[in-house]
């Protein structure tokens, strides 16, 4: 737009993009530079809005994701054994890859690939991937393993992942390629195996240690009539794959996300493909679109780390702006960030905490106590209280005193009585700023209840 021309006043649509843009800004920079393995079916590619999909993950990688794609190539493989008169068979829901179908396998698996290289290599100048330019690369990256012969079935090329070379895949992703993985893999002896994609991509995902996982669903992700919770722990899982009824897919992909967090990766995401712009919307929202399958409770309380004090920052600032907060430089926050405790959910700092003891006063100060305004009202105001004061308790530490000027009412519901400046420890009464006029607040931690 020219910057003379008047504009308009801004419109609701302007605002809420704007407002989005901001909202979307912590993902963007938590996303930056981590790995990313994201798998879908054969099916993506016969959905006339899969250049959607692929104009979104052309994104990602503009955000410096580091980017693994892993496809299945079903459909492709069905139409061409019907297209000989043939099928692939199943048996006890394994497929069995017969000589005739593993030549499929490989047709199929090769078109799928010439086919998303051509979409990743769009670059039209009215086309969201105007001025882009994205090397793929795929390869031999997957040693794998014969299913063998199960009660008495000779599954013949279906395989097993043995390993992945994730050396030559990180030295790839570090130059910025974006890495493209069939359902195939290769033994030593030269042969070649039909993989199922959930396999490539768990195991892709723990050989690298990736940071997120996703499965693009094709059918609904529904349990019971319902949609999936939007967070489930892999101990969930184990539950539900013994008592739910689910689908094949979902069945396989919850079984695939489990272990790939018991393997060490951080999150992995079941996003249903069908839904416009649901990949967009779980990675750079914070509702998300899909379920989240973590080893961990989905939020994280620990001790604040120095790259935590951007975040920290970020939620201080409003609440100094507004006076609940005095201000802290940058400077003082970092000397400080031994002192800070935080909330982390997904990488992001929603909440956090400072804990300053005065061991010859037995006593020690709450400061900087804040939670995201998007995140409040939840319990984590209270969840980082009892956190904190467990700590406090654990140094031999007798009382916890807070400084407020707004918030005296929600320390009084949790035990905290008013005191006057004669409670503090002389150190901080030296520093007790007359004009702020800040209320003093103590707790006494030997008769409040233990952190469950
Ligand atoms: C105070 C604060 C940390 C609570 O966090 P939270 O995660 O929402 O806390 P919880 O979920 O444990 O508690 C929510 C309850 O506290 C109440 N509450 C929130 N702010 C309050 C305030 N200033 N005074 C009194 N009660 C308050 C809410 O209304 C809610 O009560 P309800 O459950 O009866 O509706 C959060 O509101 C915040 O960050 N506030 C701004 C910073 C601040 O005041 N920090 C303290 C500086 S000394």
């Amino acid at each position: 737009m020219n910057r003379t021309e008047p504009q308009a006043a801004p419109s609701f649509t302007q605002d809420a993009f704007v407002t989005w843009v901001r909202q979307a800004t912590p993902y963007i920079h938590a996303h930056r530079g981590r790995t990313f393995v994201i798998a879908f079916g054969g099916e993506a590619l016969l959905d006339s809005r899969f250049p959607d999909l692929v104009h979104d993950i052309a994104l990602l990688h503009g955000l410096g994701i580091h980017l693994v794609l892993v496809h299945g190539a079903r459909p492709q493989i069905e139409q061409r054994l019907r297209e000989q008169g043939a099928e692939l068979r199943y048996v006890n829901g394994l497929r069995v890859t017969d000589e005739r179908a593993l030549a499929c396998v490989k047709e199929a698996a090769g078109i799928v690939r010439v086919e998303i290289e051509a979409l990743l290599s769009l670059g039209l100048a009215n086309s969201p991937m105007a001025g882009v330019r994205i090397p793929v690369v795929s390869g031999n990256f997957v040693t794998a393993r014969p299913l063998g012969v199960i009660d008495g079935v000779d599954y013949a090329h279906t395989g097993l992942v043995r390993r992945v070379d994730q050396h030559s895949l990180k030295a790839l992703l570090d130059q910025g390629m974006v890495v493209l993985m069939p359902p195939l893999g290769y033994s030593p002896t030269g042969e070649v195996f039909n993989l199922s994609a959930a396999d490539v991509a768990r195991s892709a995902a723990a050989a690298l240690g990736a940071d997120k996982l996703i499965f693009l669903l094709e059918g609904r992700a529904v349990l019971e009539g319902s949609g999936l919770p939007s967070n489930l722990l892999t101990q969930d899982i184990d539950r539900l794959l013994q008592s739910a009824k689910l689908s094949d897919e979902l069945a396989s992909y919850l079984r695939a996300g489990a272990e790939a967090c018991r393997q060490g990766v951080k999150r992995v995401h079941l996003v249903e493909r069908c839904i416009a712009g649901a990949l967009m919307r779980e990675l750079l929202t914070h509702r998300g679109s899909g379920t989240l399958i973590s080893a961990e409770p989905y939020e994280r309380l620990r001790s604040a780390r120095i790259e935590d004090i951007p975040g920290i920052l970020d939620l201080l600032r409003p609440l100094e702006e507004h006076g609940i907060l005095i201000r802290r430089t940058r400077e003082h926050v970092e000397t400080d960030v031994a002192h800070f405790h935080v909330l982390d959910c997904d990488g992001l700092v929603i909440a956090c905490a400072a804990l300053y003891p005065y061991p010859a006063e037995g006593m020690a100060e709450l400061a900087c106590l804040a939670v995201h305004p998007d995140y409040r009202g939840a319990g984590r105001g209270e969840r980082l209280l009892a956190y904190l004061s467990e700590l406090a308790r654990d140094q031999g530490l007798r009382r916890l005193f807070v400084l407020t000027t707004q918030t005296a009412q929600w320390f009084q519901e949790r035990g905290f009585t008013s005191a006057g400046i004669e409670a503090l420890p002389n150190d901080k009464r030296a520093l007790y700023n007359t004009r702020r006029n800040s209320k003093v607040f103590v707790k006494d931690l030997c008769s409040s209840p233990q952190m469950p």
